[in-house]
């Protein structure tokens, strides 16, 4: 397919998600490339996969940095050297600085296990599992200033079983997980999402 979108990828976790977009870039089930990884962990699974599959990968320490906005400007350096257009959080637990966001508004998304407005933050499968909630899933939206709050682009609901586990809920949003991002960033590379006030309008029934 011609006119692929470049995407980065930030990510410290496992990579499930990092592989999945990888693997759907690859086999052009999403119409981008993925030109760059960021991690602040050396040692994250999601490094490891994406030197394995050949990707630019990069890891910066928080730790050399003054502050978040000399790490945040640092970042920014590599984005816009390899001309990025849209930024994918996959695993990546620190939130990005405001001046980064400004600069990249509406270029960076996340995906967040909940279904979000709930269980924003952390421990949300736990929480999900303690307050006995029937339904949770995934949501993949736009990040803006705050944690888990900008405009949704798709969601997938997961429900919740008497018998659910952390391990097994878990393993049943991240399958949800993998669809879903593909599923957005694709839409983002043909042009299908139009932001209007806090909403997404999806050019698409
Ligand atoms: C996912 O559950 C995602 O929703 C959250 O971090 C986790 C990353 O998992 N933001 P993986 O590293 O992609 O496997």
């Amino acid at each position: 397919m011609e006119n692929k979108i470049k995407l980065a990828i930030f990510a410290c976790g496992r990579g499930s998600n990092l592989e999945t977009i990888i693997n759907n870039c690859n086999n052009n089930v999403i119409n981008a490339t993925v030109d760059l990884v960021i991690s602040y962990k050396e040692d994250a699974k999601a490094v490891q996969i994406a030197r394995i599959k050949g990707i630019e990968t990069i890891v910066i320490k928080r730790e050399n940095f003054e502050s978040r906005e000399l790490f945040d400007t640092e970042l920014s350096k590599y984005i816009d050297l390899h001309q990025i257009d849209l930024i994918c959080l996959a695993g990546y637990f620190q939130l990005l600085t405001p001046m980064f966001v400004q600069k990249y508004k509406n270029r960076i998304m996340n995906i967040h296990p909940s279904l979000l407005p709930a269980f924003p933050g952390f421990k949300m499968i736990k929480n999900c599992l303690k307050y006995g909630v029937k339904f949770t899933g995934c949501t993949v939206h736009f990040v803006d200033d705050d944690a888990d709050s900008g405009p949704i682009i798709e969601q997938a609901v997961v429900p919740i079983y008497d018998f659910d586990t952390e391990e097994s809920l878990g393993a049943r949003i991240s399958q949800e997980e993998h669809i879903i991002y593909s599923r957005a960033i694709q839409l983002y590379a043909l042009n299908l999402l139009n932001i209007e006030e806090r909403k997404v309008i999806r050019k698409i029934l």
